[in-house]
């Protein structure tokens, strides 16, 4: 009789605080002993000392959500959580969309639905809130945070989505009498419509228009009223798709005074510039996401902020439009105006290995920051810490075996998400997964998927936070007494 139901052999493991040179059994699903192990297993896998993380938890991505403008999310949640897998990730954290004036729960059950035995890999929603009424706060969602949905998305912008200040305070209020995160998308709207309608009246429609309309002063005073409120309140945020060093600077600034700002940054913010697009034709439309892409300077404190601590977590935030056809960046054909076209860059299967390739094999990161924004930081943040996100004991046996010693130029050929392009095109990497394991099963083995795709299950989230009331008079006291400062 076998002691353990896989055995990985000679692994060189990275958590977010070791890399050290082991093996791993596992049993029904769990990692249930790491060191030398010379036990029987019925399966033994020799990992020939490449490195071996924990499988990505990719904390942002969008996969099969409705859209206001018949534009069509090219990736559901069979072909979003295949491509997944194949780049590592074993851990999804997709949107299920509350419509203005709508139920969030009946917006979740839809959402279980378009999950349900489609995925190749295991998930747990996001809720986006988009109209905070008392219905919704009161009725809706003390019971879903009990239920394992503890974590929302709120928008600044977007007409169909944004909330304004007052309701971002309710947002606020309630995240923190219930122990939830609330995660910010941080651009002023107003400013944006402005500089639409003016570049519009100027004739300038172009993708590259996209970037001059959502300028970097407009992320960086939201992201610092985002600050402001989440100061005010006295609760955490999370600022999502963090694009600029002003932004960063208004994170980092707050960080210091000690505030519990999380913030996230995404691979479009690493490999791509608002040049890309700039382009003579409409290819430029193809990197079209918001925030936009920013300057190669911008690049470099990304960077920076995520080797110094600055970033917690980076996500894909893929969101997967087609290029050709009428449902994805041409949706109102090859002339369509920068406003219309749908915004969002495919990523989810690269993020993992541009990640190792460009920061951990060129020492930009060292391998022990790659395992804790990619997996262990977002398992933490959003409640799935510790089945989530590390190798150890206890822990679901999702484990990536790299391969890091084959050059080859990227080309979305080799993926396999429903997208038609990816942004990142001949880009150089070294790094890819070799053989990926979810709760104990091989999914892609040798690079070759061997899953089903009802391997994957709904994680219900625990509270990132410990609930706190709001005390009404604790935070007059607390504004008088910073008045009147003596
Ligand atoms: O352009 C982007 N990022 N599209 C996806 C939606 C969002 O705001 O994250
Ligand atoms: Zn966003
Ligand atoms: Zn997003």
């Amino acid at each position: 009789m076998s002691d353990f139901d896989l055995l990985i052999k000679n692994a060189k493991v990275a958590t977010a605080s070791d890399f050290y040179q082991t093996d791993i059994a596992v049993k029904d699903g769990v990692i249930s002993q790491i060191g030398i192990i010379d036990c029987n297993a019925k399966k033994i896998i020799d990992a020939e000392e490449n490195i071996v993380t924990p499988g990505g938890v990719d904390g942002h991505c969008h996969l099969d959500q409705p859209t206001d403008d018949n534009s069509v999310f090219a990736d559901d949640f069979e072909s979003g959580s295949k491509s997944a897998a194949f780049g590592g990730t074993t851990t999804i954290i997709p949107f299920a969309l509350q419509p203005k004036g709508g139920s969030i729960k009946v917006a979740i059950d839809e959402y279980h639905k378009k999950a349900e035995g489609k995925s190749f890999v295991d998930y747990a929603f996001h809720m986006i809130i988009t109209d905070p009424c008392e219905e919704i706060l009161k009725n809706e969602l003390p019971d879903l945070i009990k239920n394992g949905y503890s974590h929302f998305k709120i928008y600044m912008t977007y007409e169909a989505l944004k909330l304004n200040d007052m309701e971002i305070l309710k947002v606020l209020s309630f995240a923190r009498d219930n122990g939830a995160m609330t995660m910010v998308h941080a651009e002023n709207d107003d400013c944006i419509t402005l500089l639409t309608k003016l570049l519009l009246e100027s004739g300038k429609i172009g993708p590259k228009y996209h970037a001059v309309s959502r300028p970097i002063i407009m992320e960086d005073e939201a992201t610092y009223s985002a600050i402001s409120m989440s100061e005010l309140i006295d609760v955490p945020i999370l600022i999502v798709h963090v694009s600029s060093e002003r932004a960063m600077t208004q994170i980092q600034n707050a960080q210091s005074k000690g505030l519990n700002i999380y913030a996230e940054t995404c691979p479009q913010y690493l490999f791509l510039t608002a040049n890309d697009l700039d382009s003579e034709d409409f290819e430029g439309a193809k990197y079209i996401c918001s925030p936009p892409p920013r300057t190669p300077k911008d690049q470099e404190k990304i960077w920076l902020g995520i080797k110094t601590g600055v970033f917690q977590v980076f996500s894909s935030d893929h969101a997967p439009f087609k290029f050709q056809g009428n449902q994805g960046k041409q949706i109102q054909g090859s002339e369509t105006k920068f406003c219309n076209v749908p915004n969002g860059v495919p990523g989810i299967e690269t993020r993992m290995p541009l990640l190792m390739s460009k920061g951990v094999l060129e020492e930009r990161i060292d391998i022990q920051k790659f395992v804790s924004i990619t997996s262990t930081n977002p398992a933490k943040i959003y409640g799935l810490y510790p089945r989530k996100g590390t190798i150890a004991p206890g822990s679901d046996a999702d484990i990536v075996i790299w391969n890091t010693n084959n050059k080859f130029k990227l080309s979305n050929s080799m993926l396999h998400h429903n997208v038609d392009y990816t942004p990142y095109e001949g880009i150089e990497l070294n790094a890819w997964p070799l053989t990926v394991i979810s709760r104990g099963q091989l999914i892609v083995e040798n690079g070759n998927l061997i899953a089903n795709k009802n391997q994957g299950i709904f994680l219900k989230s625990d509270l990132p936070e410990p609930a706190k009331t709001l005390d009404k008079n604790n935070l007059l006291n607390r504004l008088e007494k910073n008045t009147f400062k003596k």
